[in-house]
């Protein structure tokens, strides 16, 4: 059953705050801050990347950089409003390896996962989405519970748990990397998949 929205967001600000001090993990000695996820309580629809970049880090936002970037413009194309999405991380932490100046994003493991876990789990029982967007293979283990290969995986609403399906995709991050002559058709297959996310999406949903 839904929490009234009021309620919802009186214990989604209580959560947040709560994350902002998590010691669950070590990597809190190291990041800026803690990035909690960001949008509306009664968004139907929650999207799961891996964890904060660096610039999100200084921000205190998710997807707020480069990555940020192609996903707005990828939910854009697949006639999404990123406003209506809620927007969160596996990892609340940025994990990086300082090369002079230079803070590189270093992959969480499965431990540091599991550690950030509770929190993602909050969000999705405060907000009960009718659908979750796994971006990339972290927010699919933490996501599904498992490893599952994205390519076999992708672009089909699957069943996650009694209140919510699940969905895969690559992770923006992905296109960025990758030879430009492959860039263009990747871009297209996300926007594909994010097409999936349109039926889910409803402005307000009604307190239950
Ligand atoms: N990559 C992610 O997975 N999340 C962000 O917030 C930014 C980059």
């Amino acid at each position: 059953m839904n929490m009234p929205a009021g309620a919802a967001q009186k214990e989604w600000d209580r959560v947040r705050k709560e994350a902002a001090h998590c010691r669950n993990c070590h990597l809190y000695r190291y990041a800026t801050q803690t990035v909690f996820g960001e949008g509306s309580v009664r968004s139907s629809v929650i999207l799961v990347g891996e964890q904060p970049g660096n610039q999100e880090d200084l921000k205190g936002l998710p997807f707020v950089g480069p990555a940020g970037g192609i996903l707005n413009r990828a939910l854009a194309e697949a006639g999404i409003d990123r406003g209506k999405a809620y927007v969160t991380n596996a990892v609340k932490h940025f994990k990086f390896a300082r090369r002079g100046k230079i803070r590189l994003h270093q992959k969480p493991n499965a431990q540091e996962i599991g550690a950030c876990n509770p929190w993602l789990s909050l969000e999705r029982s405060i907000i009960r989405p009718k659908l979750v967007v796994a971006m990339g293979a972290t927010a699919v283990y933490a996501v599904f519970g498992k490893t599952m290969p994205i390519g076999r995986n992708r672009g089909r609403i699957l069943d996650l748990d009694a209140t919510s399906k699940g969905l895969i995709t690559i992770h923006p991050s992905y296109l960025l990397r990758m030879d430009e002559e492959d860039k263009p058709r990747e871009y297209a297959k996300f926007v594909s998949d994010l097409r999936l996310i349109a039926p889910f999406v409803r402005a307000r949903r009604k307190a239950a």
